[in-house]
C-alpha cells in the first residue's frame, strides 16, 4: 500500500543574544541560582532585546530551517506558527513572517495552544500535508514570553525564556508501515477545566496584557501522568513500543518532569534531548529548539524515530511520533 507521509526536510532555530543566567535573579528577588536549578534543572535563558518580537525570532529560525532544507521561501506552501505571544492582536505572527521572507503565495496562520502549540502545529500541518492541500508546509514555534512575566513573582519569571525554532515538513510518498520516514502518529487533547492553575491573567477583551499565573505544583502534577500517557497513546494507535524509540524530544519545562515522564515510558535519559539547562521553557518553542539542537549535536539523526510530547494552559496536551 503506498501513503503519503508528512516528512521533515529542514530544521532550524534562532535564540536572541542576551543569556540571562540565574544569578542574576538573585539581585531583585529572594531566589537562588541553587533553587532553580535544583527545582527546574534551569541554569540560564536568553531573552529577546527591547524592541524584538516573537515574528523576529521566527523569522530567524525560518530561515535556518530554509538553508537546512536548501530551500527559497516560494517554495513553500504555508506557513504554520505556534504562538501564545505573537507581536499584535492581528495579523496573525504567522503572516508577518510570510511578508518577512518574501513568501508571496500559499498562506499562513497561528495556532495558540501555548506550551503544547509545536505539537498541536505539527498536527495541523500534518493533516494539511495528508489531505492534498500542501505539499510544504514550514511549522514554526516562536515565544517571547519575557514579555508576559511578572518580575516580581519568583514562582514564574525565573522559569521562563524566548526564543523560536522550525520544522519543513514535506509530502512524500511512504508505504504506510512504521519504517516510512515522516509522521507516524499524533495524539492532541485538552481539559478545559484546569483553566486555573496556568494562565494570563490579561488579553484583548480585558484590555491589558496580563502577566503569567501558575500553580507550579498542580501543573507538575497533572505532567507526569498526562504527557507519559499521551505519548503511549500516540505509540499504541500505531502499534509502537517504547524500545523502538531512538529519542524523546519532550517539552523542557522542568527537568524533574522530563525524567519522571521519561522513567514512566521506560526510556533511560540518555535517548531524551534535554536543552531545559540553557533555554528554560520556551513554550511553544522548547520543542522545535531541542529538535534543532539534537540535530545539530548528532544526536537526531534521519531514520531515527523521535516522540515529542508537550502540556500547557487550557491544560492542553499531546504527543507527535515521527521517523527523521
Ligand atoms: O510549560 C507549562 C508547564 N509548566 C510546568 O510544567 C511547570 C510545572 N511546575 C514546576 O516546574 C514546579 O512546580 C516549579 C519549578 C514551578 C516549582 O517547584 P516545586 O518543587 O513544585 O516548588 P513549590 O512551588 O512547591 O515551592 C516550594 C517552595 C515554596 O516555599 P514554601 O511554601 O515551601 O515556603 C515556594 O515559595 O519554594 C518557594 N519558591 C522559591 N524559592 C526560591 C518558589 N519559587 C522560588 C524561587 N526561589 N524562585
Amino acid at each position: 500500500m503506498t501513503s503519503k507521509r508528512a516528512v521533515v526536510v529542514g530544521v532550524g532555530h534562532y535564540l536572541p543574544e542576551r543569556v540571562v543566567p540565574n544569578s542574576e535573579f538573585e539581585a531583585t528577588l529572594d531566589t537562588s541560582d541553587a533553587w532553580i536549578k535544583s527545582r527546574s534543572g534551569i541554569e540560564r535563558r536568553h531573552f529577546a532585546a527591547e524592541g524584538q518580537t516573537t515574528s523576529d525570532l521566527a523569522t530567524r529560525a525560518a530561515r535556518a530551517a530554509l538553508a537546512s532544507a536548501g530551500l527559497q521561501p516560494d517554495d513553500l506552501d504555508a506557513i504554520v506558527l505556534a504562538t501564545s505571544t505573537a507581536d499584535l492582536t492581528f495579523p496573525s505572527a504567522a503572516t508577518m513572517v510570510q511578508a518577512e521572507l518574501g513568501m508571496t503565495g500559499g498562506f499562513a496562520f497561528d495556532v495558540q495552544a501555548v506550551c503544547a502549540g509545536f505539537v498541536y502545529a505539527l498536527a495541523n500541518a500534518n493533516a494539511l500535508i495528508l489531505s492534498g492541500q500542501v505539499q510544504r508546509v514550514l511549522v514554526i514555534g516562536a515565544e517571547t514570553f519575557s514579555r508576559i512575566m511578572d518580575w516580581t513573582d519568583r514562582s514564574t519569571c525565573v522559569l521562563f525564556g524566548d526564543g523560536a525554532g522550525a520544522l519543513i515538513l514535506e509530502a512524500q510518498g511512504g508505504t504506510g508501515a512504521n519504517s516510512d520516514r515522516g509522521v507516524l502518529s499524533v495524539d492532541l487533547n485538552s481539559d478545559g477545566r484546569h483553566r486555573d492553575i496556568l494562565y494570563v491573567d490579561g488579553g484583548v477583551s480585558t484590555q491589558t496584557t496580563g502577566y503569567l499565573r501558575m500553580q507550579g505544583k498542580e501543573v507538575f502534577r497533572h505532567a507526569v501522568e498526562k504527557l507519559a500517557a499521551t505519548a503511549n497513546t500516540a505509540m499504541n494507535k500505531i502499534g509502537m513500543t517504547s524500545d523502538q524509540v531512538d529519542w524523546v524530544v519532550p517539552h523542557q519545562a522542568n527537568i524533574r518532569i522530563i525524567q519522571g515522564t521519561a522513567k514512566k515510558l521506560g526510556l533511560p535519559m540518555e535517548r531524551v534531548v534535554v536543552t531545559v539547562q540553557d533555554h528554560g521553557n520556551t513554550s511553544a518553542a522548547s520543542i522545535p529548539l531541542a529538535l534543532s539542537v539534537g540535530v545539530q549535536s548528532g544526536q537526531i539523526k534521519q531514520g531515527d524515530v523521535v516522540v515529542t510530547e508537550a502540556i500547557g494552559g487550557g491544560l492542553a496536551w499531546g504527543a507527535v511520533v515521527l521517523r527523521w
